[in-house]
């Protein structure tokens, strides 16, 4: 990867418990979101190469605000609540669904949306309904494989290809697929170039 495409500055700005609450800024944004206990919050710290910036725990169901990250003070780097947490009750669910939702369709400077999905199951029916639900409303997204250290490099590219195979049926056009270990700090830099891309596009 470039070096220039390294993080050089990370600083959390603010959680947000709703979309409302959102920071009135114009930088781009890139969003991570995918179910609970995926690696999201791992991920981000590997990004920035900071061991707490993302709250990492074992405990699911953690992050449940939006929260901003400013990088190199060019962009935002945007924690979105996990979804398809099973213990959590309907209504705070829905609050999460509609906090999302809301995000993702109104928010301007979102140019990706990361969707993380554990490289070790099978496609879940909830991330493909989220994939559907991306494409149908025209967010560009990604797929980002989490934990590859867990599996066989055989195994995780069975895995990718089984998702690819199942979202051929439907799409023309596949996303673009990250793999990544944030035990190994493997897989990251090529996330850092995509969105270095995307915000030269953009420029
Ligand atoms: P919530 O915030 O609860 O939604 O979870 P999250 O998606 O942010 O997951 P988090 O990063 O907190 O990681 C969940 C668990 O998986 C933790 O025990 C991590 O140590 C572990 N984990 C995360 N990434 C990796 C990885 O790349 N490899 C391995 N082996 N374990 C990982
Ligand atoms: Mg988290």
């Amino acid at each position: 990867m470039k070096s220039s495409n390294h993080i050089k500055s990370a600083e959390f700005k603010i959680s947000s418990p709703k979309f409302d609450a959102c920071p009135k800024t114009n930088e781009s944004e890139f969003a991570f979101i995918g179910r609970s206990n995926v690696g999201k919050s791992s991920l981000i710290n590997t990004l920035t190469s900071k061991k707490n910036l993302a709250k990492a725990s074992s405990t699911p169901g953690k992050t449940q605000l939006i929260n901003f990250f400013l990088i190199n003070k060019e962009w935002y780097l945007v924690d979105l609540p996990g979804y398809g947490y099973a213990r959590v009750g309907k209504e705070k669910k829905n609050v999460w669904n509609q906090m999302i939702q809301e995000y993702l369709l109104q928010r301007k400077q979102l140019k990706n949306v990361f969707l993380l999905v554990d490289c070790r199951h099978k496609p879940l029916e909830n991330d493909l309904e989220f994939i559907e639900w991306l494409g149908l409303n025209g967010i560009p997204f990604s797929i980002v494989f989490t934990k590859s250290d867990k599996v066989s490099k055989n195994e995780l590219q069975k895995n990718i290809a089984l998702y690819k195979r199942i979202l051929k049926k439907t799409w023309e056009e596949l996303p673009p697929v990250f793999s990544t270990s944030s035990l190994k700090k493997e897989g990251y830099e090529e996330i850092l170039d995509y969105i270095h891309l995307v915000l030269n596009i953009n420029e």
